[in-house]
């Protein structure tokens, strides 16, 4: 996608405030925030995802900033969810693994002989040691340079706990423990690595922490028809980021999901090529939400930075770009001829780990421009999002202030007003739609 500029649309630059691009967040002084029981921020979310869009307002700010709120969003929210952990085309041989710690949980997502990828807990079943601890390589074992994709990411023949040397096969199979005779009844056969409920969707890992979610292709059928046109599962991450967050996990998600800041925060980009005023909310679903961002001109690729546009997407989407979340956290931007995915990790209230990805069908890796046309997407990928990343900084202060207020939401907020009904229906136990009637879409 080309990011030209309709000067018609750029407004009187006297007027407009700008920001110098920072590569880094800035260090902050947050206030501590006296904390208020968490039943009073439960109420208070219910209350307010309650108001018609009409009257919607932003959450109270313990939503994202209280520690026991996230503790009550990991049992209630996080655990229960489908979390998307890695995309196929990061482990496309038999042995290559992703090392990855999720909420509290230290993984490795690996490829199996058989094929299956499987997500396995590296906590030894023997003592509890980490199978694979920072820095820890061996033969038949390596760490792939850091640029290439995650920095835990590697290629392994079997797993051996650097602790006492128990071994494990790739399903996490126990295949030695020296010294063992004398255990009475110990049979390493029945001794595996904890394996947690995996589904691969439309070619993205997925794991269910607490093992007791809906099937994800029951959750997610209709969202897999809008995206079957794309043939996720035959796309490659062309472009792998990790972003250190100096905000809740919510923020990210809401400033992804709402498209009306493209009027300020990308006045510069995103604004006058998919204009806020004409990005629309889909009705309401249990498990997703559809946001759609029309272009402002008529669209054909550019062929010295765009791929061929996907054979056989709908006319809408040869002429937009959407996008996706599918709850909590998967996050999906199309556009005509890439997708862009992000994930992202709370690591605490204030904190989080961002994942950004973007993928484009492998089959375009053999073309002769396909570096160079990935090396600008890369660029332009780092400079719209360093935009987000100040403004969600700047939130997360905010929401610590004392000056803080709640605002009022504009009909084009509806993806934030969306993601207050998932977490109060969450909170209820259910799902949105599923007790209440479905908002309307938003045109
Ligand atoms: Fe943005």
């Amino acid at each position: 996608m080309t990011l030209s500029l309709d000067t018609n649309l750029k407004m009187d630059a006297t007027i407009v405030p700008t920001v110098a691009a920072v590569a880094e967040p800035e260090p902050l002084f947050r206030l501590a925030r006296t904390p208020r029981p968490l039943t009073e921020t439960l109420a208070d979310l219910e209350a307010t995802a309650a108001r018609p869009l009409p009257q919607a307002m932003t959450l109270p700010p313990e939503v994202y900033t209280d520690e026991a709120f996230l503790k009550w969003e990991l049992e209630h929210v996080l655990r229960p969810g489908w979390l998307c952990l890695a995309h196929v085309s990061q482990v496309p041989k038999a042995g290559d693994f992703i090392k990855l710690d999720l909420l509290g949980e230290p993984l490795v997502l690996v490829r199996g002989k058989d094929e299956v990828v499987r997500v396995l807990s590296r906590v030894c079943a023997h003592r509890g040691a980490d199978i694979m601890p920072p820095g820890y390589t061996y033969e038949g074992q390596r760490a792939c340079a850091e640029a290439e994709g995650p920095a835990g990411c590697g290629h392994a023949r079997f797993f051996m706990c650097p602790y006492h040397f128990w071994s494990f096969d790739l399903t996490g199979q126990l295949k030695a423990a020296p010294e063992m005779q004398q255990a009475e009844g110990f049979c390493r056969e029945n001794i595996q690595l904890t394996a947690f409920r995996t589904e691969i969707w439309h070619g993205w890992v997925f794991v269910n922490l607490d093992g007791k979610a809906a099937p994800l292709a029951t959750q997610l059928a209709g969202m897999a028809a809008d995206l079957a046109p794309w043939q996720p599962a035959e796309m490659k991450v062309a472009i792998y980021r990790e972003w250190d967050c100096p905000f809740n996990w919510k923020v990210l998600v809401e400033n992804f999901m709402e498209a009306y800041h493209h009027l300020g925060a990308h006045s510069q980009t995103f604004q006058s090529l998919m204009p806020a005023q004409d990005t629309w909310a889909e009705a309401e679903r249990p498990h997703h939400i559809r946001v759609n961002l029309p272009f402002k001109q008529h669209y054909t690729p550019n062929p010295a930075t765009d791929f061929p546009t996907i054979e056989g997407l709908p006319p809408a989407d040869q002429q937009q770009m959407s996008v996706f979340l599918a709850y909590p956290g998967f996050m999906l931007f199309t556009g005509p001829d890439r997708l862009f995915w992000y994930r992202i990790d709370p690591l605490g209230p204030d904190r989080s780990r961002l994942v950004t990805t973007m993928l484009v069908p492998a089959s375009l890796a053999a073309e002769p421009d396909y570096a160079a046309k990935i090396a600008a997407a890369d660029q332009m990928l780092i400079d719209f999002h360093l935009e987000d990343m100040r403004v969600c900084t700047g939130i997360q202060r905010g929401l610590h202030a004392t000056g803080y207020q709640r605002g009022r939401l504009s009909h084009l907020d509806m993806p934030v007003w969306l993601i207050q009904r998932y977490l109060a229906a969450r909170a209820r136990g259910t799902f949105p739609t599923l007790d209440r009637p479905a908002a309307p879409a938003q045109r």
